[in-house]
């Protein structure tokens, strides 16, 4: 499977932090946000990924990420020219897909805890569009599922204001190729955009969506306001100094899926040792 960090937008709820740094930039306790979805789909054996944003910020993503090859994997780069949208990066990533399955994840998106992912990436019989559900107490923020009393999935909705149900679609989708053709067919909604709800909405249509509650226990946070971003932040480092591991780590995440040896792992410690992020890879290395 194949992985997409989408990390467009203009940050404009975030403003004036976001001004002139790319909102995935910004620092979730003590790394850039966008390590925390990289994370993820490493960890996942997503290796080959695709990372899309706006023209200006591109070049910030590939000064930070390079080509990946430090950690086992393959980053390639893409621009969006406007935010037309998340489903749009299906469009602009044909190429990189080529029909092969391929897991969405959102820039902004922080989950933890969660074992699904991997199980779901490394089924070489996924079929459809595999995406999850999680309980939160403002639903109208997101996109939301309905399901009808034998928890089948009946209706997907965008930002409605009258939620069917508290469950919200986190930012992580997995889909086979079709999405690709899925996309070109949609047209823009009425915010102007490409909506991934729309993209579920076929799936569910055709019989092939499934849904998949968050398991309990699994964290799911999004960081598109400055009270998420700081808890966000307090999260991390709530969960970091209790544990002593670090929490959304790519190059850990490398490391535990075979991407990169415990040799690699331990220069890429030494490499920022000066750092308290760098201790906490040679902590672990050490263990
Ligand atoms: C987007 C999606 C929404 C999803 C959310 C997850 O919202 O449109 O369906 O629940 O991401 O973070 P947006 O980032 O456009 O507000």
């Amino acid at each position: 499977m194949k992985g997409i960090v989408l990390a467009g937008g203009k940050g404009t709820r975030l403003h004036p932090l976001t001004l002139s740094v790319s909102k995935q930039l910004l620092p979730i306790y003590d790394k850039p946000m966008i390590y925390y979805p990289l994370a993820t789909l490493i960890a996942a054996g997503i290796h080959e990924i695709l990372i899309i944003s706006t023209p200006e910020d591109l070049p910030l993503f590939q000064r930070l990420l390079g080509d990946g090859a430090a950690w086992g994997c393959s980053f390639s780069y893409a621009e969006q020219q406007t935010p037309k949208g998340l489903a749009e990066a299906f469009i602009i990533g044909e190429t990189f897909i080529k029909n092969e399955n391929v897991a969405l994840i959102l820039g902004d998106n922080l989950f933890h805890g969660s074992k699904q992912l991997k199980q779901f990436a490394t089924n070489d019989h996924f079929v459809g569009g595999q995406i999850f559900a999680y309980r939160v107490k403002d639903p109208q923020r997101y996109g939301v599922v309905e399901f009808d009393e034998n928890q089948k999935v009946i209706g997907l909705e965008e930002k409605p204001e009258q939620p069917k149900s508290s469950f919200a679609v986190p930012g992580l989708y997995l889909y086979d190729g079709t999405v690709v053709e899925k996309a070109k067919q949609l047209k823009p909604s009425k915010r102007g955009e490409l909506e991934i709800t729309e993209i579920n909405q076929h799936y569910l249509n055709a019989g092939t969506l499934t849904v998949h509650p968050l398991e309990l226990g699994a964290t799911w946070l999004d960081t598109g306001t400055i009270e998420s971003l700081i808890e966000a932040s307090q999260y991390v480092q709530a969960i970091q100094s209790r544990q002593g591991v670090l929490v959304g780590s790519p190059e850990i995440a490398a490391y535990q899926s075979g991407a990169i040896s415990k040799k690699e792992l331990q220069q890429l410690a030494f490499q920022q040792k000066e750092s308290e992020y760098g201790k906490a890879i040679n902590a672990f290395v050490a263990r």
